[in-house]
């Protein structure tokens, strides 16, 4: 169970390390009033029908009430502790798991932990005005648990750093509230974490394909033989879930609706479609190009030592590694990477322990697909002949082997010049963003009421009514 009578809410006894205690004390204030610069825009006041974990069990760990955003329990939670658990893969396979930092890979171990924690803080920045034009009470309150979570990961991240990395610790901890989304002289980490989420349509495209990196990026953490790391990545994925929903549903929905409209209207002419008030598919299209390429390039390069390293050393998985059937070293294992020679896509296999970054890619590609797939099937089951489609891997990319050549979504390589012509056809235009907006342009607030150009979801939340007044203004 969690303790709650403590400042900070946890389950490690926090209160038993003294010294750690005052430390995280120390951040918490700053923590907030990042969160009150930085966090939802006007919403502090707001009472908010919020989950809150009481528990770290898989079922049933969480607890609905109206919450004041700012007196949110943000705390540390981990996955109890497994005595028998090992170091699953890499050269120190086989050794019990490490439940303090190994000398040598510090400084490894610091980078990795402060890049996933840095894209947490990242995503509430980049969402924080969407809460003023938002379709629904419902939604509202759906972006506003993201970003109460997106904050406790950061928690997550901060306890291992003060906990584990002493003095440098602690100043990874500032930095990770200095750094802002998109600003020119302190960005953070990632390319991805530094786009503007302008409109909901981008907020749940966003959720859809960036927070699954984030599940991804998790899993594979979550199998890391540094003990404390796996067990917190454990208990954030639980909360990961819910925000893929939000982002799965969110364009669900948005579909859903442009569907209804086109039927009921007869068109299908994209202009007829906009001057209905609803989003045409090949915009919704576009946006999807836009999120899944750039996604794509927060796994880095397709061949990289440092995969291999943090591999080798036992610091990040694979995913789903204990489930895979191998010698979890990948001593003589090739993996097919693609690249570009001669104007021509060409795909050779390489030592698999360098193709970690490309592999992780291709798990997540699959899963992506799964949930594009039922996007279709709400087109097919309208009767509307429209096909969503992933883009080629290459397209668009700006980090990895495709980076720095023009590739079509259908996978041809293109000149610059032939590229920039259709530019616009493949991702959001500025017009395309300006229409967008023009939809979103104030908050719908009366409860059970949704926008015009998003269909309401099948069921509330926490078996609520869709009518239930989901956030209170005060
Ligand atoms: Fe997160
Ligand atoms: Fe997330």
């Amino acid at each position: 169970m969690i303790n709650y009578t403590e400042k900070i809410p946890n389950n490690i006894y926090l209160g038993r390390d003294r010294v750690l205690q005052r430390a995280l004390e120390h951040w918490q204030p700053a923590y907030l009033s990042w969160w009150y610069d930085m966090g939802p825009n006007e919403s502090h006041n707001f009472e908010v029908y919020l989950r809150t974990a009481i528990s770290v069990e898989p079922d049933g760990w969480a607890q609905f009430g109206y919450v004041k955003m700012p007196e949110y329990r943000w705390g540390i939670f981990l996955q109890p502790r497994d005595e028998k658990r090992q170091v699953n893969f890499g050269t120190h396979k086989g050794q019990p798991a490490w439940q303090d930092v190994p000398g040598e890979y510090r400084s490894t171990l610091r980078r990795i932990i402060v890049t996933q924690g840095d894209t947490e803080p990242a995503s509430v920045e980049q969402q924080r005005m969407l809460g003023m034009s938002c379709p629904s009470l419902y939604d509202l309150r759906n972006i506003f648990q993201v970003n109460v979570e997106e904050g406790r990961h950061l928690w997550a991240m901060v306890y291992l750093l003060h906990r584990y990395f002493g003095r440098d610790g602690r100043e990874e901890a500032e930095a990770l509230l200095a750094r802002r989304s998109g600003d020119t002289d302190n960005p953070r980490i990632l390319g991805a974490f530094n786009e503007p989420t302008p409109d909901w349509l981008a907020f749940y495209m966003f959720t859809f394909f960036t927070d699954r990196d984030g599940k991804f990026q998790l899993c594979a953490l979550a199998e890391s033989g540094f003990d404390p790391l796996s067990r917190t990545c454990r208990f954030m994925l639980t909360e990961e879930a819910h925000h893929m929903f939000v982002g799965e549903t969110g364009v669900g929905r948005i579909i859903q609706r442009t569907c209804e409209v086109m039927k009921e209207n007869k068109v299908d002419d994209p202009s007829d479609v906009r001057a209905l008030g609803v989003i045409d598919l090949q915009t919704i299209q576009r946006y999807l190009n836009f999120h899944y390429s750039v996604t794509l390039d927060l796994y880095g390069s397709d061949v990289s030592s440092n995969a291999a390293n943090y591999f080798t050393s036992g610091l990040k998985g694979r995913f789903r590694e204990t489930k895979l059937e191998d010698d979890h070293q990948l001593h003589d294992a090739l993996y097919p990477v693609s690249e570009v020679i001669g104007g021509k896509i060409i795909t050779k296999n390489v030592p698999a322990l360098t193709a970690l970054n490309e592999r992780l890619r291709d798990d997540y590609i699959e899963e992506i697909r799964d949930g594009v797939g039922r996007w279709q099937r709400v087109i097919d089951q309208a009767g509307i002949p429209f096909r969503l489609t992933l883009p080629h891997k290459g397209f668009h990319r700006a980090i990895g082997n495709f980076a720095g050549h023009f590739i079509s979504p259908e996978g041809e390589v293109l000149t610059a010049e032939a590229w920039k012509k259709y530019e616009f056809e493949w991702l959001p235009s500025p017009e395309d963003h300006a229409f967008v907006q023009s939809l979103m342009s104030g908050r719908v607030a009366e409860p059970g009421k949704f926008a015009n150009w998003i269909a309401p979801p099948l069921r509330g939340i926490n078996n609520q009514p869709l009518n239930f007044e989901y956030v209170r203004f005060n």
